[in-house]
């Protein structure tokens, strides 16, 4: 195979270097292509565009493929703890024992938030959304946490890193006790990341903590299914923001913000509140499939559809079987789950989601899950949020450590053309 590509223009021919990765994907390298050609590509929503080379997440859309620096998620999601793929992600290696022991101290020791945050989050309506809340949380640490801002070293970079995977729990917990009007408190050094995330958010005053252990690895599983998932829209924005040498904890608010849309993260908040609606509606699943067929109608199935998988959203498969294992454990019947299986069903059968190859993604039935722990709807993007923490910082990371030149995009003017200015009269 030529490792060329060649593009020919009113008879003039330019030759471009093509990158093959290992997984044999080809990437036709333009960097040239404006100085010898005059011109550049236009590729809305970069749909065919790559915008950098990446060891971090592999995923083939056609064969349903996710793996984490190298491994599959299958085998992450049932055999590993979400710390251990948080290193995975970030340092590129599974850590041994000491290396997890170590990681996971440093997080505990940068867990403490500082108390003066409490009265940003008390400037907040209860109303807030909670995905604005901590994008506005996340951002404000940096004002308590100068030291985070302009990191360049690898030993300056891991301190900010094991500053906001400690911080960042207490944020989320903060976010929902603030909603549910509970004091807001701190985490408990006995226990694991996840567990202690878990009773930050939901211990109550003068109130016995317990929790059954199926629930906390549920919540592991799912946290570890959204780590990382490559140039998504989130970390997209992460990578530009931090390609400006804007600090850390800037370039995670940033891309919180990316995530809360409901094309993005949002859609398991909206695929619930979706499902809800058919239920309220009797359920009628044909009359919904048909008006997400209807053009004219704004109605689209939330939590179906992805730019790169087309095929099964391995993701979306795994917690499908998770939720039936939580519901069951749990004793919960929800009948949306029925309502979404009966959705999928249809929707594997019909032509237009077929021909458009549009499966089930991990939001899909990530919401009936987090309804099952006890997660109120507002929260789940703050959960997705939290999954793939770990996931924005190993992509900054990459990024800084590789030097990659700031993020700005060209583009095609098709405004007007030069025009003289005319004074108000006589316009
Ligand atoms: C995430 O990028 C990532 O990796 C994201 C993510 C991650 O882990 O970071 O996987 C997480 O964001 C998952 C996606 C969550 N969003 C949703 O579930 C929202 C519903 N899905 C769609 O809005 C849509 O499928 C997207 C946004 C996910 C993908 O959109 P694309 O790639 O821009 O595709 P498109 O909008 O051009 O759709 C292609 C066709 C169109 O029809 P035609 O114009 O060809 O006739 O498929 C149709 C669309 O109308 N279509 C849908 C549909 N999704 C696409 N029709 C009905 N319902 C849908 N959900």
């Amino acid at each position: 195979m030529s490792d060329k590509a060649i593009l020919e223009y009113q008879g003039k021919k330019y030759e471009f270097p093509v990158t093959e990765g290992t997984e044999g994907e080809l990437g036709i390298n333009i960097k040239t292509l404006r100085s010898e050609a005059g011109m550049i590509t236009l590729d809305r929503g970069y749909k065919n565009t790559g915008s950098c080379e990446s060891a971090i997440t592999f995923l083939d859309g056609e064969k349903g493929i996710l793996r984490y620096r190298g491994y599959a998620i299958e085998d992450l999601a049932e055999k590993a703890d979400f710390l251990e793929v948080a290193y995975l992600l970030i340092f590129g290696e599974l850590p041994n024992k000491e290396q997890l022991d170590k990681f996971s101290a440093d997080i505990r020791d940068e867990s403490e938030v500082d108390e003066e945050m409490k009265k940003i989050l008390d400037g907040f309506p209860k109303s807030a959304h909670p995905m604005g809340v901590l994008s506005s949380l996340t951002s404000a640490l940096i004002a308590f946490n100068p030291s985070s801002v302009n990191v360049d070293s690898e030993e300056e970079m891991y301190k900010a890193i094991v500053k906001i995977l400690g911080k960042f729990p207490v944020l989320v917990a903060w976010t929902l006790r603030k909603k549910n009007s509970l004091p807001l408190n701190y985490g408990d050094d006995s226990l694991g990341y996840v567990e202690n995330l878990h009773k930050m958010m939901f211990e109550k005053p003068g109130k016995k903590y317990n929790v059954d252990q199926s629930v906390i690895d549920a919540l592991d599983k799912l946290l570890i299914l959204h780590a990382d998932h490559e140039q998504n829209c989130s970390a997209s924005t992460v990578r530009m923001v931090g390609s400006s040498h804007a600090g850390l904890f800037a370039s995670i608010s940033a891309g919180i913000s990316a995530l809360w849309g409901p094309l993005h993260g949002g859609a398991n908040q909206a695929v619930i509140e979706m499902l809800e609606g058919i239920k309220q509606d009797g359920g009628d699943t044909h009359k919904f499939m048909q008006k997400a067929k209807d053009k004219e109608d704004p109605f689209r199935l939330m939590g179906f559809g992805h730019r790169v998988y087309k095929n099964f959203d391995p993701r979306a498969k795994i917690i499908k079987k998770s939720a039936d294992e939580v519901l069951g454990g749990l004793g919960i019947e929800d009948p949306v789950l029925d309502i979404a299986k009966g959705l999928e069903k249809e929707a594997l059968e019909d032509d237009y989601f077929v021909q458009r190859k549009l499966y089930p993604n991990v939001d899909f039935y990530s919401g009936i899950i987090y309804r099952a722990l006890g997660i109120p709807v507002e929260m789940f993007t703050v959960m997705f949020a939290l999954g793939r923490l770990p996931g924005w910082i190993a992509q900054w990371r990459e990024m800084r450590l590789k030097k990659e030149p700031i993020g700005r995009p060209r583009q095609i003017y098709v405004g007007a053309n030069l025009r003289d200015f005319k004074v108000v009269g006589e316009r």
